[in-house]
């Protein structure tokens, strides 16, 4: 410990010893530099791409060979914002015009790239703005893209079980392209895809790439996740083969296109993305990349605790005295879990814009903040941006969505206590049977081991789920009949596929039934039973539902057709979370044996289904 500390100290010190005499802006024929003395970073005019980051002897971190085609947004004019030598701010701006309708999308769009005196690193944000008038648009990407050298960029990590040696780019070139766009079958039989490495919202801290002789690292960082659309459990790419880091700040990926940023015509919006810290660090001697990877996570909590920024020039990006804060403590009521209100501990309580119970996970054109709350249900939300949201929750181990009934109004410099808040979660009689956990994700039932023939080797021991190519094992391991599932002797971590798929025979696909087998002591005909259905993903699917009556021309439920998340194609645990509440009259019922049928009728395609969450059957009410 005391010699990573000493070589922290000594990193710093030459950072330091260095950087004295401040940061530098050098203006060139078709580029600017911005350099502090501990890095050069070029950037071309006036288009705003990043093309060089020089540091510690290495001329380019990044690849020379990027092509133009695949850089982003290209600005039209370049301006400096600020020229001291505690600070150069940059700004590349790309203007819509009505002359210029129908060439650029209907977006002024103000790149912003910054520098700091003794900073190993450098900071970017995006104003998005369109005034009112102005014709509709679909906004499906943003990110912000880099390509680190492919000679010196083999190793990437992006959390602590989640790191190896990279595959090559030409690796990629000389393997064969599989079932889904991006996978690959490499020259030595592993997979690769990008989607393998992609992450929830709330998981993603500090990823990036370690040099070959492990003495430098390349990383991105974002402080804050408000700018970032769909909330906390929204799975975005980060690094992958190429090599590549992306920074995504919106994408429809595992929710689905049908949600992405629509504008109507006339409609105004203005949004600020990031800032985000692209940061650079090395160790002396041989090198080490475990304690690259440590003081990466280390300036990751600088830049948590320093957040919001203090530095941006743009009036756009609200500091702390424009932001305000809110705590409370959420308590949940399930009567036949406990009589007394329990502290909804763990629950991701958040504001997002004004809409429906769990709207947010489909919500992305303003700003989301979310906490998790303590072991006693409390929760505080801080630096919330001024504006009206509603306040959201979900709670590990309830059902169901939680929504404040009242709006809420964030006003700068405030500090609302909004007191206890209850969530009645729903629940209709005692359980009678339950499978899985309702934690909106797969990943407890059985995840089957990959096909030989298709192994990322970094999956082989954790996140069995991203291995690629699970969708073709369920009809391997149900060869003959669909999953059934006898409650009083499965057992859901074993027995309970993770994802309902559709089986191929010949050239097409065939949707599958399901059955779950349970006894009931006795049946109260005239009362109503509850079958909860929570689903954790679905793709071109539908779920029906019949009891004990498998040839039934009605199902007792379908949810019509429903999810475009692509989770199953992508190696995605969870996508957008519904919860499907079914009343089942008692008279279908019966003393004994019983089935349940889950149909998924629907079979587009390989990659056609549903994951569960967790199913519940209740009782009726006894004192209904
Ligand atoms: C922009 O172009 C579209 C067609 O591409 C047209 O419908 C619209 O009226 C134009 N709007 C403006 C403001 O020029
Ligand atoms: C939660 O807040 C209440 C006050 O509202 C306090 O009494 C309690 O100790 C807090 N619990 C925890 C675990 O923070
Ligand atoms: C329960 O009923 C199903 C058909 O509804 C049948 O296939 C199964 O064998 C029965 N199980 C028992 C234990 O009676």
């Amino acid at each position: 410990m005391s010699s990573l500390l000493l070589l922290l100290f000594l990193v710093q010190c030459l950072g330091l010893s260095v950087s004295a005499a401040g940061v530098q802006l050098h203006e060139q024929n078709n580029h600017v530099v911005m350099d502090n003395g501990i890095l050069q970073v070029s950037i071309s005019t006036p288009q705003g791409f990043v093309i060089g980051i020089q540091y510690k002897g290495i001329k380019n971190l990044l690849n020379v060979q990027n092509e133009e085609d695949n850089r982003g947004i290209e600005a039209t004019n370049y301006k400096v914002i600020m020229r001291t030598k505690e600070q150069v701010e940059l700004s590349f701006t790309r203007m819509w015009h009505p002359s210029t309708n129908g060439t650029i999308a209907p977006v002024n769009i103000d790149k912003r790239f910054l520098m700091l005196r003794g900073s190993s690193g450098f900071y970017s944000y995006a104003i998005y703005k369109r005034l009112k008038g102005w014709p509709g648009f679909q906004l499906f990407n943003n990110r912000m893209v880099f390509k680190p050298n492919p000679d010196k960029f083999h190793y990437m990590i992006i959390s602590g079980n989640r790191q190896r040696e990279m595959p090559l780019q030409q690796d990629r070139e000389r393997g064969h392209k599989l079932a889904y766009e991006e996978a690959v079958l490499l020259p030595n039989g592993e997979v690769d895809d990008k989607y393998q490495y992609s992450m929830d919202a709330k998981d993603i801290r500090v990823h990036g790439w370690i040099s070959t002789d492990s003495t430098v690292g390349f990383w991105q960082i974002l402080p804050s996740s408000e700018s970032r659309s769909f909330g906390p459990l929204k799975q975005f790419l980060t690094s992958h083969t190429g090599p590549i880091s992306i920074n995504t700040f919106h994408s429809t990926h595992y929710v689905g296109e049908n949600f992405g940023m629509n504008f109507k015509d006339g409609e105004a919006w203005k949004k600020i993305f990031g800032p985000f810290f692209v940061y650079v660090n090395s160790v002396p001697g041989k090198g080490d990349r475990q304690m690259l990877w440590r003081d990466a996570n280390r300036q990751f909590m600088n830049e948590v605790k320093s957040w919001p920024y203090k530095f941006p020039a743009s009036k756009d990006f609200a500091r702390s005295n424009k932001r305000g804060s809110i705590s409370g403590r959420l308590i949940v009521k399930d009567r036949y879990v406990s009589r007394a209100g329990i502290a909804a501990k763990g629950a991701y309580v958040g504001l997002a814009k004004p809409g429906r119970a769990g709207s947010w996970q489909t919500e992305c054109k303003g700003y989301q903040f979310w906490t998790v709350a303590n072991e006693g249900g409390n929760f505080s939300i801080k630096n919330v941006l001024i504006g009206n949201y509603n306040l959201y929750a979900w709670i590990p181990g309830f059902i169901g969505d939680f929504k404040y009934h009242a709006a809420i109004r964030i006003t700068a410099g405030s500090a609302k206590q909004i007191g206890n808040l209850v969530y009645k979660a729903p629940r209709n009689g005692p359980t009678l049977w339950e499978i899985g956990i309702p934690d909106r994700s797969a990943a407890e039932f059985y995840i089957p081991n990959p096909n030989p023939k298709y192994i990322n080797k970094l999956y082989v021991k954790h996140d069995r789920f991203r291995q690629y190519g699970l969708w073709e094992r369920y009809a391997e391991l149900h060869r003959k009949r669909d999953l059934v599932y006898e409650v009083w002797a499965n057992n859901y971590r074993k027995d309970w596929y993770f994802a309902q798929n559709t089986r191929k025979k010949g050239n097409k696909y065939e949707g599958s039934t399901w059955q779950i087998q349970f006894k009931l002591e006795g049946v109260v005909k005239k009362a109503t039973y509850k079958l909860r259905v929570a689903v954790a993903a679905a793709h071109g699917a539908e779920l029906q539902v019949r009891v004990n009556s498998r040839s039934a021309r009605r199902p007792l439920f379908s949810s019509g057709s429903v999810g475009r998340e692509n989770a199953i194609a992508r190696h995605g645990i969870h996508g957008v979370y519904k919860l499907f509440n079914v009343d089942v009259p008692g008279k279908v019922l019966r003393k004994g044996n019983n089935t349940i049928y889950l149909s998924q009728p629907r079979k587009l395609d390989a990659f056609t289904g549903i994951m569960y969450d967790y199913l519940r059957f209740e009782g009726p009410d006894p004192n209904s």
